[in-house]
């Protein structure tokens, strides 16, 4: 008879990354478990942190509450924000009353894992989160002992009996440390064995079915995607010569755009020279928000129609002997896979160029496959 896979959730809530650090960690233990899969999401924020896109966590999905169901055991983590989880997570925690009236979590392993500060109140803050899963009747994995034999003693660690957590405002090392990703490692591990021993017990949800909407109220995902990111699409920038904002051939569609932001060119001149780095990857930004304004116009308010981002070529306005052209583009590229996800990945080149037209720092070319 074929055995089922053991499925172990690692939900996480993040605003600088430390505790998606943590997350990645607790993951890679779980699957060291023969037969148990790590599933990596996120909670949806309730602000999107600055330059999400830019972030190496903004591509992981978001979870919904009523998915927490179907898994064999969840490790959930978020920084500490005043002793406390963060209001994102406690938001989506507050989500989960119609699992808890219909008992749907009792019975699934849990653990809890924080990225602290300095550490102030991070063992009450693990209980905080604990008493939110007892609640739930769900049954809670701590670390215990775990790993302290091995860990490295000369910096402070951020080990707790209840779970990892790490502290990221401790001067003088990276964090999380080595040894507070390898207990990251152990819990996720800890975390695995129990949720297999217990999935055959465990009745198994059916996948709940969130309410239906009806047809008019549904959103584009890709809309979505560009709300919970924080971006808001510039009025279509006019042409200023005789030609037209974009062009389809087949289903291919060509944009070509500069930094113009409300009629002005943003940060205008030679990058390292005129404009500072920082500068030349807001006006990058701006070109790119172009591209995707015209595009949105190209697809007739529909941007889920975009099927590939295919190509992106960028010139930037640079001095001979420039070098850090990638390091601008990825912005660009950055952007356009925080928002189509797995359609946003491209073939791409980068160069620079003497000047260019209306003394833009940077031009984007791009090519979309659209339905
Ligand atoms: C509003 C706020 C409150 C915080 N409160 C605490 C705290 O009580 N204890 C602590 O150790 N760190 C505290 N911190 C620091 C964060 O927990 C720490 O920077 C964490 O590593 C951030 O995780 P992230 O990079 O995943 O967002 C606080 C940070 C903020 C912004």
């Amino acid at each position: 008879m074929k055995k089922e896979e053991t499925t172990v959730l690692v939900l996480f809530h993040s605003k600088g990354g430390t505790t998606y650090k943590l997350a990645t960690a607790i993951a890679r233990g779980v699957e060291k478990q023969e037969g148990v899969k790590a599933v990596l999401k996120q909670v949806p924020p309730i602000n999107a942190p600055e330059n999400l896109e830019s972030k190496a966590f903004a591509s992981v999905p978001y979870a919904t509450p009523e998915e927490l169901a179907q898994y064999d055991g969840i490790a959930f983590g978020s920084p500490i924000h005043f002793g406390g989880t963060t209001a994102d997570m406690r938001l989506f925690l507050e989500g989960t009353l119609n699992l808890w009236s219909e008992h749907w979590l009792e019975g699934e392993p849990a653990t809890v894992f924080m990225a602290a500060g300095g550490g102030a109140a991070r063992e009450t803050a693990i209980l905080s989160v604990w008493h939110t899963l007892a609640v739930h009747g769900m049954v809670l994995v701590p670390t215990g002992m775990r790993g302290t034999a091995e860990m490295d003693k000369s910096i402070t660690q951020g080990n707790t009996v209840f779970g990892t957590t790490t502290l990221a405002a401790m001067p003088g090392s990276e964090r999380p440390s080595e040894s507070e990703l390898y207990l990251a490692e152990l819990q996720g591990e800890a975390l695995a064995k129990v949720a297999k021993a217990l999935a055959p017990l465990r009745h198994k949800a059916p996948t709940p079915t969130p309410p239906a909407k009806a047809p008019e109220e549904s959103i584009n995902p890709v809309e979505q995607r560009l709300q919970e990111l924080g971006v808001q699409l510039p009025v279509l920038p006019e042409p200023v010569g005789n030609y037209v904002p974009f062009t389809r051939s087949g289903n291919l569609v060509f944009i070509n755009q500069v930094a113009l932001k409300e009629g002005k060119v943003l940060h205008p001149g030679v990058i390292g020279q005129d404009l500072t780095t920082e500068q030349a990857k807001e006006a990058t930004r701006q070109t790119m928000l172009n591209v995707l304004a015209v595009l949105k116009s190209a697809t007739n308010n529909d941007l889920s129609r975009v099927k590939q981002v295919v190509q992106l070529t960028g010139y930037l306005n640079t001095p001979i002997g420039y070098t850090r052209h990638a390091e601008l583009m990825n912005v660009a590229s950055d952007l356009a896979v925080a928002v189509f996800g797995e359609k946003g990945k491209h073939a791409r080149a980068a160069l620079g160029a003497s000047s260019i037209p209306v003394n833009s720092p940077v031009e984007i070319q791009a090519v979309f496959e659209v339905e």
